[in-house]
This record gives structure tokens, sequence and C-alpha cells, in this order.
């Protein structure tokens, strides 16, 4: 039975990677040192609701960077895309995620939404009448995508909050130059908030559905975000999305993604599935190491890279297909 098969191997594969020891678990935010290294979950979701789960996937963990590009979709939604695009830019930096911004003033603009300085920004466009507005709308937002009721988790938010002096010279640096306005306060607060969303590796993977199906959520049917932003939100996810490792993996993987530097990666396979693994040990980019090696895999055995999708060497839809 050929879904078997795609659970075996994923099974397979995280029986190999499960003893790995490589990777550092991220400490500048205290909170976040407290993970356990050993945690590690797959889990893949289809465009007809089915999944394919191994390990824990169950763990709740904050959503971190993978934030960004939900709350980038919000912004292309609140804004359209020529007006959003004078704001942030769509160029990636080659720079670590928390690099502190170019200071370009001719710019006027942060390079990308997926590093920090340019996810910042973005946040900052949020609309709403007052804090706990924008606060409800970005947690709405998650919820069409997830599909059930989401939590902030309050540790890490105000760890974040109290250690997070690099985001803060980034806004007041942005904020010199013209690039976001005031109150910076209520901005930053927001962008803790939305990188303190409690999720599981599931929950990512049915937001990565979600994408992978044109933004409807696959298992509740709900319109997350309106089709017509999907290519964009991907086009930023697969040139900025895993940072100063993002041409390597274009050309390794080809899929569009975004990691968090506690340990998950969702990646969106058009037309196909959604993908995430969550494995806190990072690398050097920040990225995570077993979740690298999961996607390389996956990738391979499945030809899930775009440009293997787009010649049409897909092998996905067929292993589902021999048995449905
Ligand atoms: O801004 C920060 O430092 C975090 N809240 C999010 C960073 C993050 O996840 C970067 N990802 N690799």
């Amino acid at each position: 039975m050929a879904t078997a098969d795609i659970q075996a191997f994923l099974d397979d594969l995280y029986a190999q990677l499960q003893p790995l020891r490589q990777g550092q678990l991220a400490c500048y935010i205290p909170e976040l040192a407290k993970a356990n290294p050993d945690w590690f979950g797959i889990s893949v979701v289809t465009l007809d609701g089915r999944s394919f789960d191994v390990g824990d996937v169950q763990q709740t963990f904050t959503i971190q960077s993978i934030s960004k590009v939900f709350v980038y979709a919000m912004a292309l939604e609140d804004y359209g895309r020529e007006k959003l695009l004078k704001k942030v830019g769509v160029e990636p930096t080659g720079d670590p995620f928390n690099c502190l911004i170019r200071l370009d003033e001719d710019s006027k603009r942060p390079d990308n939404p997926m590093v920090n300085a340019g996810a910042i920004a973005t946040t900052s466009l949020i609309t709403g009448q007052d804090p706990a507005d924008r606060l409800n709308r970005l947690l709405a937002m998650f919820e069409r995508y997830i599909g059930h009721e989401v939590f902030i988790d309050m540790s890490t938010f105000l760890s974040e909050k109290a250690t997070g002096h690099r985001n803060r010279a980034m806004a007041h640096l942005m904020l010199n130059f013209g690039m976001i306005d005031e109150p910076l306060d209520d901005a930053l607060d927001l962008y803790f908030q939305q990188c303190s969303v409690l999720v599981n590796t599931h929950d990512l993977a049915v937001m990565a559905a979600t994408l992978a199906n044109r933004g409807i959520n696959p298992i509740t049917g709900t319109q997350a975000v309106d089709a017509a932003h999907v290519r964009d939100i991907l086009g930023v996810m697969y040139t900025c999305g895993m940072y100063n490792f993002a041409g390597e993996w274009a050309f390794r993987v080809g899929i569009p993604a975004k990691s968090g530097v506690s340990g998950g990666i969702l990646a969106v396979v058009p037309n196909q599935a959604g993908i995430a693994v969550f494995s806190p040990p990072l690398d050097s980019h920040g990225n995570s190491v077993r979740g690298l090696k999961v996607f390389e895999a996956l990738s391979q055995e499945y030809g899930f890279h775009l440009f293997d999708l787009s010649l049409g060497r897909c092998r996905f839809t067929a292993a589902l297909g021999e048995d449905s």
C-alpha cells in the first residue's frame, strides 16, 4: 500500500535522524534554552486532509520566525502588493536574520519581510483600533490556518520582550530613517507576541497545507488567505525564508519554506502537501539541523523540488494515488 510506504519512509527517516547530536539550542531568548534537544517531530498533511505524523508532533513550541510568513500575508491583504512593496522589499540579504538593517537612506525600506527588520516593519503595519484589536486580528488569522484556537506563551513573550534589545535597536533605526512610524513599543509587543504563538508540528503542517491548497485550510475548508496572494507569499519564502542559507536551500531542497529559532521548519509543496519538522538544535544559520536533513531526504524521495514539480517529476501524487 503506497500510503503505508510514505509512513514507513517517514518512520525510517525519524529513526535514522533521532540519534543525531549536532546543533545548539537557541539561548538568546532565555525561555528557548529550556527546550529538550531530543524533541523531534515530522508531519505531512495532504490537500485532501490526510496526515502522516511521526515523533513528537503534539509537542507545543513557540512559532517564532515562522510567524513572519503569515503576518506578511495579512499585510498583503490589508495593503495590497504594490503599497506593501513600497514599505518592505523582497530582496534576499544573505545576512543573518538578526542583522542590523543596512542603513540606506534612499531605499526607505527594509530588505525583506523574513529578516527581523522587515518583519518588525510588516507587523507595525497591521491595522486595528488599538493593541488588543490588532492582537485579536492576528490570533484570528492564525486560527484560520491552524483550525483551532491559538494561545500565546506568556513566558516566552516576556522573555523576548525583556531581552529583545537588538530588535528594539532595529526598530529605532528604522524610525530614524522613516521606514516605520510610532508607536514602536506597540509594534514590538505585537512582534514578540506573534513569535510566541504556541503551535505543534502537526499545526504547522496544516498551515503549510493551507498555502499549498491556494489558501484553503484542507481540514476545515476555511479560506485563510485570499488565493491571489499565495504566489507572492511563496515567492518570498523561496528566496528569503531560510536566511543566509536560502540559496543553498533553493538549490538542494527547492521547497518554499520558513524556519524559526525554536526549531521548526514549515514548507509548502504547491498543489501537493504541507510539511513541517520540529527539532530544537540549530545550525549556525539558525535552521534546525534534523529539519534540514529531513527536507533534503523528502525532496529527493518524492521530487518535491519546485523544478522537479514543474518538470513533471514529482512522485508524491502517484505515491498517494496508488491505493486511494
Ligand atoms: O526576533 C527574534 O529574535 C525571534 N522572536 C524570532 C527569530 C527567529 O525565529 C529567527 N529564526 N530563525
